[in-house]
This record gives structure tokens, C-alpha cells and sequence, in this order.
């Protein structure tokens, strides 16, 4: 594959890697835009795109309430690092696939270290008061943080695949395209249960005796599955900190709109209380069970 010289974001993610999911990760990472200053008069801000960047937070309030800048630039932080964390997941995924367990429990360290940002980042928003907050909420209806496609293509990335969401999407065909393809596409479960039968421990899609028991044999005998058995516990740690996103998400919540209805139009706290269940992994949390 040839480098090219787009720029990361100047395109749909679902033509830039369409029928190529399985491309080994440097290689994305370079069709991912030029790396080094060839362009004549290459400074921070061209290769960077700040002009564009800082041009990007429009205000609905008027005249502008003070807090919404935060509240806009909070949340597009959010999507920056949720492209990255789909493009490590993937990484991860496909190192798996390829038998690169070491690889992939890098880039899963990296994306641990982003959750911890994502869940870090939650004060800078709660130090705008619910007043403060209800001088622009009223513009906000019926968006919601509900409707965003890359926190859908973390949680199907990770095996939580819910068609469901589709129709709560009014966004563009390219993201509905970019949700169907995750919807057809293998999780990390997957091409972690194809790396275990790689390393003699079976795990078969039809039997869950089968698949329980050679996660007991992994936990068992550490010594001679240290690979999967790091791997899986990095995966339960991926598992654990979007887990404590939500967590930490509901108090902000609630402390900004108590028990009121979200925008998004859901019953708000409650609605979100009901997803503290949800689990990337339930077959290595029921294994401790086990031990
Ligand atoms: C003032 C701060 C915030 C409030 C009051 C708030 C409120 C809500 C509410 C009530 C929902 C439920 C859906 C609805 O009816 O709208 C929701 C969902 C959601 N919010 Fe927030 N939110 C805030 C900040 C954030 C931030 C900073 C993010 C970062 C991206 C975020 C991401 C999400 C996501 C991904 C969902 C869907 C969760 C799921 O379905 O599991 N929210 N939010």
C-alpha cells in the first residue's frame, strides 16, 4: 500500500479502510497521513490542522452562554480520543488474528491509558454548575450523547454488539455504514478465542463447557499460558475501565440534571443505570468465579 498524503480526517474511515479490516496496524498508520515535513512550509498548525480545529466549536446559545464552549470542546475531546481508541482496538483485534500477542497487549496498555483520560476528564465538565448548564441545555434536545458512532464502534469493537442503536442514528449513511460493517465484523472476543485455540487451549463457539474449562486450564497453570493469560487480563481491564466511565458518567449526570429526562429523550440516570450491567468479557469475569 502506498503512503498517501490525505490528511487523518479529510475522509470517511469507511472508505479509507473498507475491505481492508485486516491490514497490519503500521501499515494504517501510515496510510493514515504523511509523517514527515515534506511540504514546503510545513509549521505546527498546517500539519496539526489548529486553525480548523479551533474553528470547529459553534455556539448555539445567544447571546453565548459562557459555559458552552466547555461543554462543545469537552465533548469533541471525547471523539478524538475515541477515534483512537477504535483504531488501537482494531490494532489489537487484528494482532490477535496474526498470532502478535505481545503487539497487542501494547496497544491495549495505550488504550487503558485513555480510558483513564476519558474517566480523568469528567471533573473539567462538572465544574460548570447546573445552572450554568441549563442557560444552553434547552438548544441541545434531541441531540445526545447517546447518538455517538464511535462510543457504538468501541462497544461493538469489544463484543457488545447491539443493532438496536441503528435506529436512534440521524447522522450520516457513512457512519450507518461504518455501525453495519462493525455489526458483521469478528470482536476482540473473537480473535482472542481464535489466539487461545491457537495456543492448544480450545475454545470452540458451540460449547461453553469447552471454552470454560480451557480458561480454567490458562488461569490454572500461569507458568505455561503466561501470553493469553496477560492478554486476557488485559482485556478484562479494558472491560473494567469503560465500566467505571459509565459509572463515573451517571454521577455527572446526576449531578448536573438530577432526575430529569436527557435530550437524547431516554428516562436519563435511570436509563443509564441500566447499562452499569453491560460487560465486554462475561466469560473472564465468570472465570474468577471458577478459580
Ligand atoms: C453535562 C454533562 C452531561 C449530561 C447531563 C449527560 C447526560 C446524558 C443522558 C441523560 C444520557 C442518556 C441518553 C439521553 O436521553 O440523552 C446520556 C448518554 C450518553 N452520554 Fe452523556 N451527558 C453529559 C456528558 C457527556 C460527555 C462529556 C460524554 C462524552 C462523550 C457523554 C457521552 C454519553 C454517551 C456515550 C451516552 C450513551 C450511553 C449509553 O447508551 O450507554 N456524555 N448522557
Amino acid at each position: 500500500m502506498a503512503t498517501t498524503d490525505r490528511d487523518p480526517g479529510s475522509e470517511p474511515m469507511v472508505d479509507e479502510r473498507a475491505g481492508d479490516e485486516f491490514a497490519e496496524p503500521a501499515r494504517r498508520v501510515r496510510r493514515m497521513g504523511r509523517v514527515s515535513g515534506e511540504d514546503e512550509g510545513l509549521s505546527y498548525g498546517s500539519y496539526l490542522k489548529v486553525p480548523e480545529l479551533i474553528g470547529l466549536q459553534h455556539l448555539l446559545s445567544d447571546p453565548p452562554a459562557h459555559d458552552e464552549l466547555l461543554f462543545i470542546v469537552v465533548h469533541q475531546a471525547y471523539e478524538l480520543w475515541f477515534r483512537e481508541m477504535v483504531f488501537e482496538l482494531e490494532s489489537v483485534r487484528d494482532l490477535m488474528f496474526a498470532g502478535d500477542p505481545a503487539t497487542a497487549r501494547h496497544y491495549l496498555t495505550r488504550v487503558h491509558a485513555i480510558e483513564r483520560v476519558l474517566i480523568e476528564q469528567i471533573p473539567v465538565l462538572e465544574t460548570m454548575s447546573p445552572q450554568d448548564f441549563l442557560e444552553f441545555r434547552s438548544h441541545l434536545s434531541p441531540a445526545s450523547g447517546f447518538q455517538s458512532v464511535q462510543f457504538r464502534e468501541v462497544e461493538f469493537l469489544s463484543g457488545l454488539k447491539q443493532r438496536g442503536f441503528l435506529s436512534n442514528l440521524p447522522d450520516t449513511d457513512e457512519e450507518r455504514a461504518r455501525l453495519e460493517r462493525r455489526l458483521e465484523e469478528p470482536t476482540l472476543w473473537d480473535a482472542f478465542c481464535d489466539y487461545l485455540s491457537a495456543s492448544r487451549l480450545p475454545m470452540p463457539g458451540d460449547d461453553p463447557e469447552r471454552r470454560a474449562a480451557s480458561l480454567l486450564e490458562m488461569a490454572r497453570d500461569r507458568g505455561q499460558h503466561a501470553g493469553p493469560w496477560d492478554l486476557s487480563e488485559g482485556l478484562l481491564t479494558h472491560d473494567e475501565l469503560f465500566s467505571l466511565w459509565r459509572f463515573r458518567h451517571i454521577l455527572m449526570v446526576v449531578r448536573q440534571i438530577g432526575s430529569k429526562s436527557g435530550t437524547g429523550g431516554s428516562s436519563g440516570a435511570s436509563y443509564l443505570q441500566s447499562t452499569l450491567e453491560k460487560r465486554f468479557f462475561p466469560e473472564l469475569w465468570a472465570l474468577r468465579s471458577d478459580l
